[in-house]
């Protein structure tokens, strides 16, 4: 297993591109099913999470360009097994497309994962809310219907996977489909236009009332040749300028849209960051050491949870108290023991951290656990005097497409080797 020998502290300058987004590629990536055609794809992100569902779509019959091109012309599997699911939660997306077009599918139960049980069942009372007989038998989620048929949905929670897994069941479903308490985030925004370029006509993304006006898969004409574009990562984004603030360096991040990360932008201004706004593009000014705060993590357009480790980290060097409770996954802290053997001052009480800001870190060896606190150790090690030494970084390889290279060319002292 691969490591990063990060030396610091580090000045950071220049420009950063962000790639397309990890959490906006995979629904994108399972709604392809939906469609018997070869679609293309402008930016699909070169992350191991990305080439490993193109790898679930071969498994089902799709033809697979690596990270260019899905054709589900040929796709005549309706399961997806085990041993693939439980590697990505996010495999379970395959269910609504795979219900949808071809009126049943076997799935596995996804694992829980580092940060939470996190389970499935606002999905599975969605499908059968159109309709679905699911029955849960030896792990894998059994779904069949003749044909699906449109209903009204009210999600208890605004669960992101559940929105695009019952608006991708419900494009072949008979009649219209309401969902309310939908998630709103922008790859929920990215999933429908993407839907949009085959004809399909859905109202209200990025809002929590979505329609979706179902079509017979019987009469569907192939599109127009498709190359699609994906939004940019806003959690890379935040990643980086969190990284320019930590570092009190001047740097542009681009190719992403600033209004996707508002709330974050929002605190950062908050704690005393100086950041100038553009079209596709946050640039970050030295800004000296920030003050503490306060957050709660939270559905969009609030706090993302996503964003948490990061924050912390920055928390973590910043001017006296901060507070953050972590209200979307019941446990999202597991950066917090690693950071603390770098020498930061965190406690945590139940479902909140409080952090004391510190001004000399030490190196350490630490380890990844899951994708963001791995984030959260890379921005520590940045600006601590001394070689850091981190674990297990195949986590980051999942959501940070060439993050060392990236670093690397913002002038960062980092070395990917061999553990
Ligand atoms: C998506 O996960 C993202 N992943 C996560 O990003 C992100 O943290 C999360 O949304 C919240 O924004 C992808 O988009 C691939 P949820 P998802 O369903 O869809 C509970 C990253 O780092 N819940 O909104 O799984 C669930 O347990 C990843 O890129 C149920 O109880 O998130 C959690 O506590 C991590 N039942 C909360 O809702 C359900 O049926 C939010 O989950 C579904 C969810």
């Amino acid at each position: 297993m691969d490591k990063l020998i990060i030396k610091g502290p580090t000045k950071l300058k220049g420009e950063v591109a962000i790639s397309a987004s990890k959490n906006a590629t995979l629904p994108i990536l399972a709604a392809t099913l939906l469609f018997p055609e070869k679609i293309e794809f402008k930016n699909l992100p070169g992350l191991s999470d990305i080439k490993f569902f193109m790898q679930i779509l071969e498994s089902l019959g799709a033809g697979i360009e690596d990270l260019k091109s899905v054709d589900c012309t040929s796709v005549n599997k309706t399961y997806a097994d085990y041993d693939l699911v439980r590697k990505m939660r996010a495999s379970i997306l395959v269910l609504g497309p795979l219900l949808s077009r071809f009126g049943e599918a076997v799935v596995s139960l996804p694992g829980g994962c580092a940060i939470g049980s996190r389970p499935v069942d606002i999905h599975l009372t969605g499908m059968e809310a159109l309709g679905a007989e699911i029955i849960l038998e030896k792990g894998y989620v059994k779904a069949k219907a003749d044909r699906l048929k449109g209903a009204k949905i009210d999600l208890d929670f605004p669960s992101v996977g559940a929105t695009e897994n019952l608006m991708m069941a419900a494009v072949w479903a008979e009649g219209e489909t309401l969902i309310s308490n939908a998630a709103r985030e922008p790859e929920i925004e990215d999933l429908a236009n993407f839907l949009k370029e085959f004809g399909c006509d859905i109202q209200g993304a990025g809002t929590s009332r979505i329609t979706i006006k179902g079509r017979d898969f019987k009469s569907y004409k192939p599109a127009k040749e498709i190359k699609y574009s994906i939004i940019g990562d806003r959690i890379e984004a935040a990643t980086y300028i969190i990284a320019g603030l930590m570092t009190d360096s001047h740097i542009k991040v681009t190719h992403f849209h600033p209004e996707h990360i508002k709330a974050v932008i929002d605190v950062l201004i908050k704690m005393g960051a100086k950041l100038e706004t553009h079209d596709n593009a946050i640039e970050v000014f030295p800004s000296g050491k920030l003050n503490g705060t306060k957050i709660d993590t939270a559905p969009f357009p609030g706090f993302p949870t996503d964003v948490q480790a990061q924050l912390m980290a920055l928390m973590g060097i910043s001017n006296g108290l901060s507070f953050v409770r972590e209200n979307i996954f019941e446990n999202r802290f597991m950066h917090v023991p690693e950071l603390v053997r770098m020498g930061m001052d965190i406690e945590l009480e139940a479902s909140a951290a409080i952090i004391e800001g510190q001004t000399n870190l030490s190196p350490a060896p630490v380890m990844c656990t899951d994708l963001r606190a791995s984030a959260a150790l890379i921005l520590a090690a940045l600006v601590t005097a001394g070689e850091s030494e981190i674990n297990r970084i195949y986590h980051l390889d999942r959501g940070y497409e060439n993050l060392c290279g990236k670093l690397k060319d913002l002038g960062a002292n980092i070395e990917r080797v061999k553990a």
